[in-house]
């Protein structure tokens, strides 16, 4: 454990919470319309019955959660250190998506990076902050997880467009010489998988290829990613218990990465936790990668499930095949010091309607550039190294 000058532990203690869905809703049986799906496999296979569907940019949408998380935390932008955004796929690679955040929340103060571990984004960011706050390089953070993989998303293969949704939770951090917050962690990754869950078309190995920027190819093996993240997650579960002292028994809320609810349900039964206390939620959100876990955390508290006091396990996966799983004791505040009244941009549109625009301005992308896609094809078809 780390000791200031002052011999006191320092710890990071989670102080503010918020998170932020886009209103428009696409459902199952919406996906059908296009896709040959239906609303029973897709259920029974994943949990999945609607995920919301972005209207305005993920820099607008982290604002707002940004700013909910501060306003419970009753804190003015100006009193973060640190601002940390854990997503896979921001609205520019340069400059990062966190100097938005600092830009958008006025936060004049904050030093800023993007953490992307894919779906694990918010928890490595999360034991990032912890640590710079528990060594007092800053004092207070923001850590958010954040993805809208809509835009991105090739609309008409049904293996993966079932599966995504967009939102963003967030946490703010500080430092406490109370024993809460996070208080210990498993990281890790299976480096020789990265390529079983693969976004082509997004990176530098694409650049001026003659692919269009944002024309995306989603490949990934569904059912090895699905048994690797069973192992990972409760390797890590039991890894991140030991360290911190505890057993299974001492966890009050488990809140895992919601990709699947077969995979949670393996998870669960294989850490040996009672599933009254895991909270679920994929069924309303789907994946929506670095920010299910602290998007559920903020509704868990929201709904009265974390008490005074409670230990919370959050284990999660991504793509890398990055894995993890975090310990954390809450503290003694479970409701919010404030609310803040900002508000997305107003949405005039359905789920379907956005996804239809999004599947429309597509094809039309792939009719323009059709001969430079096919001459790039090799690279679409390859997976990554
Ligand atoms: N609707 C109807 N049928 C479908 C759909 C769909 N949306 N998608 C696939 N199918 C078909 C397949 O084509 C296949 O048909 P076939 O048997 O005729 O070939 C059949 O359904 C079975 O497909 P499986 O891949 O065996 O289905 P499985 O039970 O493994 O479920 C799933 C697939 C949901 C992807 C599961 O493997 C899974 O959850 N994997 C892990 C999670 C994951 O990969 N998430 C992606 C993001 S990763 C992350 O969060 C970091």
């Amino acid at each position: 454990m780390t000791r200031r000058d002052d011999g006191r532990a320092l710890h990071a203690a989670i102080i503010g919470w918020g998170k932020c869905l886009p209103p428009a809703v696409l459902s199952n049986r919406d996906l059908a319309t296009f896709l040959e799906t239906d609303d029973e496999w897709i259920a029974s296979r994943t949990g999945m019955r609607e995920r919301r569907i972005s209207h305005v940019p993920l820099g607008e949408i982290i604002h707002v959660a940004a700013a909910r998380a501060l306003a419970c935390a009753g804190l003015e932008a100006s009193a973060l250190d640190l601002i940390v955004v854990g997503s896979t796929l921001g609205d520019e690679l340069c400059p990062n998506v966190s100097s938005g955040t600092q830009k958008r929340l006025g936060a004049k103060n904050a030093a800023v990076m993007d953490v992307n571990t894919a779906c694990t984004s918010f928890l490595y960011g999360l034991s990032t902050a912890t640590a710079l706050i528990r060594t007092g390089v800053v004092r207070t953070a923001l850590v958010v997880g954040a993805e809208a993989p809509s835009p991105f998303m090739d609309w008409d293969d049904r293996n993966v467009a079932v599966l995504f949704g967009d939102g963003c939770g967030a946490v703010v951090l500080q430092a406490s010489s109370r024993e809460e917050g996070l208080l210990a962690e498993r990281l890790g990754c299976y480096g020789d998988s990265r390529s079983i869950l693969d976004i082509r078309g997004v990176g530098a190995r694409y650049a001026n290829q003659g692919i269009p920027g944002g024309y995306s190819r989603w490949s990934f093996d569904g059912q090895e990613i699905f048994k690797k993240a069973v192992i990972g997650m409760t390797q890590a579960s039991h890894e991140a218990l030991a360290k911190a002292g505890f057993t299974i028994g001492d966890v009050d809320l488990m809140i895992p990465h919601q990709a699947n609810l077969r995979i949670i349900d393996a998870v669960g039964k294989r850490v040996g936790i009672d599933p009254a206390r895991v909270h679920v939620n994929v069924q309303r959100y789907g994946n929506m990668s670095a920010a299910t876990v602290p998007v559920a955390l903020a509704e868990a508290l929201e709904e009265g499930r974390v008490r005074p006091g409670a230990t919370l396990l959050l284990p999660a996966f991504g793509g890398g095949l990055t894995w993890c799983a975090h310990v954390v004791r809450w503290g003694e505040r479970v409701t919010p010091l404030g609310s803040s009244d900002l508000e997305l941009s107003p949405c005039d549109r359905t789920g379907l309607e956005l996804v239809n625009d999004l599947r429309a301005r597509r094809a039309l992308y792939h009719q323009a550039a059709a001969p430079f896609i096919e001459a790039a094809r090799h690279l679409l078809d390859e997976p990554a190294a």
